[in-house]
């Protein structure tokens, strides 16, 4: 080989590889609102060595693209497209559509035949209309995305927090840009996000969802990666309790039993985390739930919980030895075990008399030794006391086989409780007597009722008014047991005390 063509061979190679750069540098950031600067430099090559077919692609590519500069390049291209032959600047398909049309509209049988001139005129005519519909609507893009973009302010990686301003700016960028559903946008957008945004779990979270949910498993592996190994701090769980799920359900097992370890080990007492531990074992170990049951336990007999959180790891302990186990005498015995150490909290005491609804079997032994423990061991504020009430009387109407028991119970409902008197504010029974649960009815059904002329709007402040508008059965056969945690219980009309929150604390609000 002579020197001459070795460098004609360098030269080629190296236009190869220019042309690779840009390509990827198109992808890499061609979408982004300001990418301007890249699309420039890309074009100024192709000029330099007057490739104008490659120029006329790039264009054709970039007058699609909402960008802060759009306008700029659809008159290079209107330009550019003048001095081009037609048939390059549609596809081939395209083209011969419109001058099939060229030819043949307009023309009657009687006139002569158009000449290739004003065939090609027309197609140009056509092509134009085309381009402007292009522009049309990439300006109408671009304008709505102005809004968000005009709010970035900080579009780089920073250390300190965003202003919560910024932050829902992306969420609404977000949000606007998964409506307009195009998928390579999305990501694209989700990825200069997470440039601002990487140390927020909250948009990690979002960006692995939305990779699940359109099947990129192995994009979703390596954003789980890049957010729990490099940007995540170690104490915010939540993006790592979902790695657990996805390596869980491609059975990474162990995998994931470390993630829960893990988070564990940084944040002791995160509920959520523990929660999900114990019922991940729960599923791999179904011929053995007393694995899922010690996760538990352990748990309960540390001394570093407090109480709400006892209480609620103790609910889902005997949910899991009653639905799990199938045990109910031993869930039972788990609530009453636990009812004097729990006695302040709501949310105990709406899943234990929850848990003998749901078991009731037409012997009403176990819920009158769940009354004699809320009457004797009880110390809750008079309104959840009176609201447990309520409901027991519908219960003995609704689902009793007998109604001995109404009067006593209904008569518990005049009992001051233990803490009533303590606190000033609670309503107490003698100063403002609450009408009973009959009337309360009765004025609601009757329409026109003098006492109440908007049912929907009780006069009385009842807790429970709006159970007697619903239409369906109240007292569920079966548990309403659901992953979601605000599913875990029925859905009873009350407000439960207990929230459970997302947070970091790894505590429900109290
Ligand atoms: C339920 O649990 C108790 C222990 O609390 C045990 O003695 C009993 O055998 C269990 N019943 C069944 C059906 O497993
Ligand atoms: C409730 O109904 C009874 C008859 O069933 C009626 O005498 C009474 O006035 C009603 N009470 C109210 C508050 O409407």
């Amino acid at each position: 080989m002579n020197s001459e063509s070795e460098s004609i061979i360098n030269m080629l190679t190296l236009l190869n590889l220019i042309h690779s750069v840009f390509g990827e540098g198109a992808d890499a950031v061609g979408l982004d609102f300001l990418s301007h600067v890249f699309w420039d430099k890309y074009l100024e090559f192709e000029e330099s060595r007057e490739a104008y077919d490659k120029v006329m692609n790039i264009l054709e590519r970039v007058i699609r693209i909402p960008m802060h500069q759009y306008a700029r390049y659809f008159e290079r291209y209107t330009q550019l497209s003048a001095t081009r032959s037609t048939s390059e600047l549609v596809p081939l398909e395209q083209y011969k559509q419109f001058v099939e049309e060229s030819t043949h509209e307009g023309q009657e049988t009687t006139l002569p035949a158009k000449s290739d001139e004003e065939i090609e005129v027309e197609v140009r005519g056509r092509i134009h209309q085309l381009s402007l519909e292009i522009y049309t609507k990439t300006q109408t893009e671009t304008n709505n995305r102005w809004i968000y973009e005009a709010e970035i302010k900080r579009p780089y990686f920073h250390v300190k927090p965003l202003d919560e301003h910024q932050l829902d700016n992306w969420r609404k960028y977000l949000d606007f840009e998964q409506i307009e559903n195009d998928p390579t946008r999305i990501q694209f957008l989700f990825e200069r996000c997470l440039v601002a945004c990487a140390l927020y779990e909250e948009f990690w979270e979002r960006y692995t969802t939305w990779l699940i949910s359109k099947t990129l498993y192995d994009d979703a592996k390596i954003a789980f990666l890049r957010a729990t190994t490099r940007f995540l701090p170690q104490d915010q769980p939540l993006v790592r309790l979902s790695l657990a799920i996805f390596e869980e359900q491609f059975g990474d097992i162990d995998s994931a039993r470390k993630r829960y370890k893990d988070i564990l080990q940084y944040v002791p007492n995160h509920l959520e985390t523990i929660w999900r531990f114990a019922q991940f074992e729960r599923r791999q170990n179904p011929s053995d739930p007393s694995v899922a049951e010690n996760i538990l336990l352990s748990q309960l007999n540390a001394d570093n919980l407090d109480k709400p959180t006892k209480a609620f790891l103790t609910v889902q302990r005997a949910n899991l030895v009653c639905y799990t186990q199938k045990n109910i005498s031993k869930a039972r015995e788990i609530y009453i075990e636990n009812s004097k150490e729990f006695s302040n909290v709501k949310y105990f005491w709406l899943n234990y008399f929850n848990f003998e609804y749901i078991h009731y079997d037409s012997c009403i032994e176990s819920l009158n030794i769940a009354l004699d423990l809320l009457h004797n061991t009880a110390d809750l504020p008079s309104e959840t006391f009176q609201g447990i009430h309520t409901r027991h009387l519908d219960f003995i109407l609704e689902r009793g086989v007998d109604v001995s028991s109404y009067f006593q119970s209904k008569s518990f409902m005049r009992q001051p409780t233990k803490s009533m008197d303590a606190n000033k504010k609670r309503v107490s029974l003698e100063e403002n007597p609450q009408p009973s649960k009959q009337t309360r009815i009765n004025a609601s059904t009757i329409p026109n009722s003098q006492i109440n002329p908007n049912p929907h709007n009780p006069i009385y402040p009842s807790s429970s008014f709006t159970h007697y508008s619903s239409t369906t059965n109240p007292w569920p056969t079966q548990p309403g047991y659901s992953q979601n945690m605000m599913m875990v219980q029925p859905p009873y009309p009350y407000q439960y005390q207990y929230q459970y929150q997302y947070s970091t604390s790894g505590y429900p609000n109290p």
